[in-house]
């Protein structure tokens, strides 16, 4: 096509996946700094791909005309993506394209898009729709008003997802709380880790090596950025126009892969010392203790042989269960009662309880496990081997329902 002769692509960088301190000064286009640069990384979008340029020009030449830039980074996609792209450029000449053929990935394709962007502000936004365009305006007003990041995340208020399957959130969750596990300060930090949707201030990337590893490249962002001030804003994940994601079982291998890999290379993880909220956890124990008062009530007054003498662990699941309800009151009341202020609707409520549920129970398999593990192999007495399960049960059952049930998302 005649318009594909005059239209080039972008360069593809090699080597270091490191973003200049300074937008690099290009031959091929206007040196002029811009204030913002948006990556919209692309594999098998040809059918989508002129909708998403479209609606994001409608956007931002409504909020921001003639100070930001599109740069399209696709993986030679077989179904010509880079070509319709490329023939975009003519009409939309803040668009940008670069067809990589010696790489591939989500991550990887966001960087080496960051590496040749102009703007001060670099994004990232799904090339499928799925992510709202409309969402950038207050991300952006998010890094205006001092944030360095500002991520758009489905786990807060004003967020969701439109139809995914149970699978799809459970393995999206399952993900999150391995996370948590092996990396709680990186993914302690945000609501929704997951999230590839989001904007961050050059300066806090610059002269940071980074070392992604398949999809999740806010995780990089914020385990090896200087990132201090974290916005967020509730999204709807959007249900797909055209093609499929691309989301395969190797994602999840690459994920684990990347979680261990910035644990290993960000020693105690990231500049953020955040202290463990011990005052908390003490609340947190001591409302443990009542519940454990409960439990023991109620188990005698079931299953005693001067009571009702109901079956042991029939009595034992009633009576945790109770203990489960007076723990969330007390938590909900007293120990996160500065979040839980925050979010005072019932279906908040509830919703918090069933996660606070979730949570406990799985503990409660934690609790049983450790208490048979240490007392077959390592320490012989059922008391000692029942409190040191209590124990790892306890920080299992804090640490995990202070990140998903009572969230504070570390927002100005
Ligand atoms: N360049 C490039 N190379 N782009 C890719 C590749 C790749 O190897 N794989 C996927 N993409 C592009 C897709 O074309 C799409 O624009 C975007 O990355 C997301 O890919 P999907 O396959 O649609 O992912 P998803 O919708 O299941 O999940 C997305 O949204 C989640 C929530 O924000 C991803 O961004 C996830 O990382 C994210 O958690
Ligand atoms: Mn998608």
């Amino acid at each position: 096509m005649d318009t594909q002769k005059t239209q080039s692509f972008l360069p593809a960088p090699t080597g270091k996946f490191q973003v200049p301190e300074f937008p690099p000064s290009k031959s091929s286009v206007i040196n002029q700094q811009l204030q913002f640069s948006l990556v919209i990384p692309t594999y098998k979008e040809s059918k989508n791909v002129r909708n998403v340029v479209i609606r994001l020009t409608q956007i931002l030449d409504e909020f921001i005309p003639g100070d930001y830039e599109l740069i399209i980074v696709d993986d030679d996609s077989p179904d010509r993506t880079w070509e319709v792209a490329l023939s975009l450029v003519e009409e939309y000449p803040q668009l940008q394209v670069m067809r990589r053929q010696h790489e591939r990935g989500l991550s990887t394709a966001v960087i080496r898009g960051w590496q040749v962007a102009r703007g001060n502000i670099l994004g990232v936004i799904d090339g499928d729709l799925q992510h709202p365009p409309h969402v950038l305006k207050q991300l952006l007003s998010e890094i205006y008003q001092g944030a360095d990041l500002a991520a758009a995340s489905r786990h807060i208020e004003g967020g969701g997802v439109s139809s995914w399957s149970f699978i799809r959130r459970f393995l999206s969750r399952g993900a999150q709380l391995l996370g948590l596990l092996i990396l709680p300060k990186v993914l302690g930090r945000v609501s929704d880790p997951m999230s590839g949707y989001f904007l961050v201030q050059r300066n806090c990337l610059a002269s940071v090596t980074l070392d992604p590893v398949g999809y999740k490249i806010l995780l990089e962002v914020i385990g090896r950025g200087k990132i201090d001030k974290i916005a967020e804003v509730g999204y709807v994940f959007c249900e797909r126009y055209e093609g499929e994601s691309k989301v395969t079982w190797k994602q999840y291998v690459d994920y684990i892969h990347h979680l261990i890999r910035l644990r290993i290379s960000t020693g105690r993880i990231g500049r953020v010392s955040q202290r463990f909220p011990l005052s908390r956890f003490v609340r947190f124990g001591l409302v443990g203790l009542s519940g454990v008062f409960v439990d023991m009530v109620i188990l005698y007054l079931l299953s005693d042989p001067t009571t009702l003498a109901w079956p042991l662990t029939r009595s034992k699941i009633i009576a945790s269960e109770f203990a489960i309800f007076n723990n969330f009151l007390w938590n909900d009341a007293w120990t996160f009662a500065d979040v839980s202020m925050q979010q005072q609707e019932l279906h908040q409520r509830l919703k918090r309880f069933l996660k606070f549920n979730i949570i406990c129970l799985a503990g409660l398999v934690l609790n049983v496990f450790f208490l048979n593990l240490i007392f077959n192999f390592l320490i012989p007495n059922r008391y000692i081997a029942n409190l040191i399960a209590i124990a790892i049960a306890t920080i299992w059952n804090f640490w995990v329902n202070l990140k998903l049930s009572w969230r504070v998302t570390q927002v100005k």
